[in-house]
Order: structure tokens, then C-alpha cells, then sequence
């Protein structure tokens, strides 16, 4: 259980910490600084390479999380804020996949063809969608660690 806990953390330290790099820092910076035949490029690089690391770190969240909830289903019941972890956390792959097959295969599309104003509309996309699943992301680690005392 503890080493499933180690990689259940290590997956949401780098998919959390990612996201909360990508949209707080980068994101600012990278719109004060580069116009969006520097920006757009940047971002595709960046974001393919992030995401790759991504799909690790879902596979350690889901894998390490549905082993746990295994472990508790044969202990005792799961307690709520495990069910309310494991909803937030699904939705979060979905949210994930979605801007991975869709708006992210958009961006490289139009960086390939340099058709700027797509590449910021998709790049919009990818921008809210992150914002939803840094906040959810955040969320569930409150839901994880004070939901547990309820
Ligand atoms: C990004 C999504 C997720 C985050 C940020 C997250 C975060 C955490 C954190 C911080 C802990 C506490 C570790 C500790 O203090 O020992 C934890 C425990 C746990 N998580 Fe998650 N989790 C996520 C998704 C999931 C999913 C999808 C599942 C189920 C498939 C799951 C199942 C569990 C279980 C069973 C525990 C152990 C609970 C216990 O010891 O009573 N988590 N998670």
C-alpha cells in the first residue's frame, strides 16, 4: 500500500505540478513575450512533450489508485472521499484525452500549415480545459487529504 501511495503521488505531483507550471508561468509569459508565430510553435513543442508525461502519470494515478481501492474493498468498505477522489480523478483522464485527440491535434495541425488564428483557437481550447483540470486537480488533493476526516 505505501509503495502504491508513492507512485499515486509521484503521478499527481508531475500531472498537477505540469499543469500548474504550463498555466501559471509559462502561459503569462510566453503571451507578454512571443508573437504567435514564435508562441504557437513553443507551445506544440512544449505541450508534446508534457503530455507524453501526462499518460505516465495517469497511468500511475489510475493504476496505483484502482490497486488501492482494491486493497480498501477487501479491508472494509471505501470510505466516500475515496469514491468522490476516484470520480474527480476519471473525469480528469477524460478531460485530459479529450484535449489530447482534439484540440491539441488541432494546434499541431495548424502549426504545420502556420495558420495562426486556428492555432490560437485551439490553443483557447487547451488553455480553459487546463484551467478546469488544474482546479479539479487541486481540489482533489483537498478532497484526499481534509475530505478524509469527514
Ligand atoms: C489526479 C487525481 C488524484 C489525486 C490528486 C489524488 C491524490 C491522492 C492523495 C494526496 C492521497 C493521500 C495519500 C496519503 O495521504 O496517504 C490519495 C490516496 C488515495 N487515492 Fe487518490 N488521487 C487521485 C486520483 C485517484 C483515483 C482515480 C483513485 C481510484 C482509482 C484514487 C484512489 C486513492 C486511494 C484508494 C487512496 C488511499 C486512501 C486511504 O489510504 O484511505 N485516487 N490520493
Amino acid at each position: 500500500m505505501k509503495v502504491a501511495v508513492l507512485f499515486h503521488l509521484l503521478g499527481a505531483v508531475v500531472w498537477i505540478g505540469g499543469m500548474f507550471f504550463a498555466y501559471m508561468a509559462l502561459r503569462p509569459a510566453a503571451a507578454a513575450l512571443l508573437e504567435p508565430p514564435q508562441r504557437l510553435p513553443l507551445w506544440t513543442a512544449t505541450l508534446a512533450r508534457f503530455f507524453a508525461w501526462v499518460w505516465v502519470a495517469v497511468a500511475f494515478v489510475l493504476g496505483s489508485g484502482f490497486y488501492m481501492v482494491g486493497v480498501l474493498a477487501q479491508v472494509a468498505r471505501i470510505p466516500l472521499y475515496v469514491h468522490a477522489m476516484l470520480y474527480i480523478g476519471l473525469v480528469m483522464t477524460l478531460i485530459f484525452a479529450y484535449v489530447y485527440f482534439s484540440p491539441f491535434a488541432a494546434l499541431k495541425r495548424a502549426v504545420a500549415q502556420k495558420a495562426w488564428p486556428q492555432g490560437g483557437a485551439a490553443l483557447n481550447q487547451i488553455r480553459r480545459a487546463v484551467a478546469v483540470n488544474l482546479s479539479l486537480g487541486l481540489a482533489n488533493i483537498a478532497v484526499a487529504t481534509v475530505g478524509a476526516g469527514f
